[in-house]
């Protein structure tokens, strides 16, 4: 039985990655401070520690005998990282290297990392492929992008094999509703929900490649066992097709109002070629189908 770690496992896309490892009868670890996870979301046959991955001591001893790693531990978001630049930095950067070290010292087999699309910030073709320059607009997209850059330098000079899969506005069950780490889907179910207008910043017309978190999972897996991966490749994980925010708005429906615009990138739409080249992977989820089932549970 194949044992994992999973940093970041009590959280959105890590406590999704958790349970589908159960599934496939993996052995799963679980390293969670819980400041943006939740206990609930923990799968009960895993075992769960609650650590803080900036914790190098404490956390080195839970990856012996590890397989697989994989590191979603994060401060995550960009408007948070823009408030508290230096926190976001401790977590993302330093967090990573001890990730990393832990991992090399104990001679896992691969480290599986959860890169961000936010590395491109904003550029001028689409879609986004990934030997683009990085452009990052914001604490959180610059600390995502050296995390890869960690990863590449530690299968360089270490031999430690990794992988990084820059997800794309990933949604699905336990998405966040509420607070500075929902994504804009969430804000508008809660505020839907509320019976509140829906707030479009600008114009509206920026576009988003929304990618379920089904994919994602399944990108998680294929990554950690692929023998075509684990020198630092860098790899889109997006669906491929994008939602401009008003189309995103009517989609939910409801009234809408226009706020301040905020520092954020035109468009996102991931070019997906190398992620079906390297991993086999297919996006399979469509959002206006998915949307259409959850707002029934919703009771929208
Ligand atoms: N959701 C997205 O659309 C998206 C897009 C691109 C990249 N990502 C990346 O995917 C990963 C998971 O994101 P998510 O959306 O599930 O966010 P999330 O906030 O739900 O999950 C992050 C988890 O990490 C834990 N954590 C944070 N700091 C920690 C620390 N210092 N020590 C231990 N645990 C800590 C949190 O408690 C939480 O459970 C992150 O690395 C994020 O950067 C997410």
């Amino acid at each position: 039985m194949p044992k994992c770690l999973v940093t970041g496992g009590a959280g959105f896309i890590g406590s999704n990655l958790v349970d589908e490892l159960i599934k496939q009868n993996n052995q799963v670890v679980v390293i969670d401070n819980l400041s943006t996870g939740k206990k609930e979301n923990l799968n009960p046959r895993a075992e769960f520690h609650e650590l803080d991955i900036r914790n190098l001591e404490k956390i080195k001893p839970l990856f012996a005998n590890i397989d697989y790693v994989f590191h979603l531990a994060a401060f995550p978001r960009v408007q948070p990282s823009i408030e508290d630049p230096a926190t976001a930095n401790d977590i993302n950067l330093n967090g990573t290297l001890n990730v990393l070290l832990a991992a090399r010292d104990a001679k896992v087999k691969r480290v599986v990392y959860s890169a961000s699309s936010s590395a491109y910030g904003d550029q001028t073709k689409m879609p986004l492929t990934e030997n683009m320059p990085a452009h990052p607009l914001s604490p959180y997209g610059l600390q995502k992008y050296v995390g890869e850059l960690y990863c590449r330098l530690f299968s360089d000079i270490f031999g430690l094999s990794t992988v990084s899969l820059r997800y794309f506005n990933i949604y699905g069950k336990r998405q966040a509703l509420v607070g500075a780490y929902c994504l804009v889907m969430g804000t508008f179910v809660n505020q839907r929900l509320a019976g509140k207008p829906l707030t479009i910043t600008g114009d509206g017309n920026n576009r988003r490649d929304y990618t379920s978190v089904i994919d994602a999972v399944k990108a998680n897996i294929l990554a950690s066992r692929s023998d075509r991966v684990g020198r630092g490749e860098v790899i889109n994980i997006g669906r491929g097709h994008n939602f401009s925010v008003n189309e995103l708005a009517a989609m939910i429906g409801g009234p809408t109002v226009h706020i301040a615009p905020r520092l954020e990138p035109r468009e996102t739409l991931a070019d997906n070629s190398l992620a079906k080249k390297l991993l086999g992977w297919e996006p399979t989820v469509n959002l206006p189908e998915w949307l259409e089932g959850y707002k029934r549970e919703m009771g929208l």
